[in-house]
């Protein structure tokens, strides 16, 4: 069934089972797994989860981070994953070792859970979904108890690079085919327009302190066709187009065909395509009464 066919919550489900790592050989998918196992670590540090505590993880999705948070907090501990897809919290494991997972359909910007009642916030790759930030980080700072810990990953799109140097399309081609593929979706509008910046701002403006926020950069390597032809195949976001599926929409079949293309050109020049983005880690607490 194609992704327009599937209930949003359906989309994001195969998104995060596979729609992701479409393309992918299997090193690159081991590469990029072994990258999430590297990002859940470092977030769930930045929780200072204890045993015994009462974590959320906000956009939890097929669970990547519940499951290691699971592990931290113990038989005597709880995890609730809160996500707008009932179809990916289904997916989500409990360790044998673990404490109890409650599954919880709900927005990030409207929390069924009561004032205070939470050790942690956990989230990854979720903030950049959501229109109203504000209210999303007004809930964390509500349901969490007197110093309780936020910590989150996400990427700053709006200043991902890559290094190809495509020809044979012009300078007016090339900037309305960023403009097209940047502004494709609410979803690809709402996450180009997340910065580290405003997001520390506002989490200082609901009663949070913020700790750190430490950026990094994530690199993404094309070393062969395949790889190029899997990332202009992929779909970026649960349910979204893909980049050749975004211009031929908005700027027709020929500038899409020109577009892969020098993309193909561009590999068997370069020989490696590196696409860069910065990431930010931030953590901050609530106060400690
Ligand atoms: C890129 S996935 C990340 C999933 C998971 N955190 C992980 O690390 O694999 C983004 C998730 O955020 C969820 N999401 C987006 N907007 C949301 C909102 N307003 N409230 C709750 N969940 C949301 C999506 O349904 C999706 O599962």
């Amino acid at each position: 069934m194609s992704s327009s066919g599937r209930t949003a919550g359906e989309a994001t489900a195969a998104w995060l089972r596979a729609g992701r790592f479409a393309g992918l050989s299997d090193a690159a998918r081991q590469a990029a797994e072994d990258r999430l196992g590297g990002i859940r670590d470092r977030v769930l540090a930045g929780a200072q989860i204890a045993a015994g505590a009462h974590v959320v993880d906000l956009g939890a999705g097929t669970g990547l981070l519940t499951a290691g948070a699971l592990s931290l907090v113990g038989p005597a501990g709880m995890v609730t994953a809160v996500d707008l897809s009932a179809e990916a919290l289904s997916q989500i494991d409990r360790p044998a070792d673990g404490g109890m997972v409650r599954r919880l359909v709900a927005d990030a910007t409207r929390l069924s859970l009561a004032d205070r009642c939470v050790d942690a916030i956990v989230a990854r790759s979720v903030l950049i979904y959501i229109d109203d930030l504000p209210a999303a980080l007004g809930e964390v700072a509500r349901v969490l108890r007197p110093a309780g810990r936020f910590s989150a990953f996400e990427p700053v799109n709006a200043r991902r690079r890559h290094d190809a140097e495509l020809d044979g399309l012009s300078a007016m081609e090339l900037i309305a085919i960023d403009q097209a593929t940047t502004g494709a979706t609410p979803a690809a509008r709402t996450m180009t327009a997340f910065d580290e910046r405003r997001t520390a701002a506002l989490a200082r403006h609901v009663g949070l302190t913020v700790e750190a926020v430490v950026m990094d950069t994530v690199r993404d390597t094309f070393t062969d066709a395949a790889a190029v032809e899997a990332h202009l195949h992929c779909r970026g976001h649960p349910g979204g187009p893909t980049a050749i599926e975004t211009i031929t929409k908005n700027l027709g079949g020929d500038v899409a065909h020109r577009y892969r293309e020098a993309w193909m050109r561009a590999i068997g020049r370069q020989g490696t395509i590196t696409y860069s983005t910065p990431v930010m880690y931030v953590t901050a607490s609530s106060a400690a009464q």
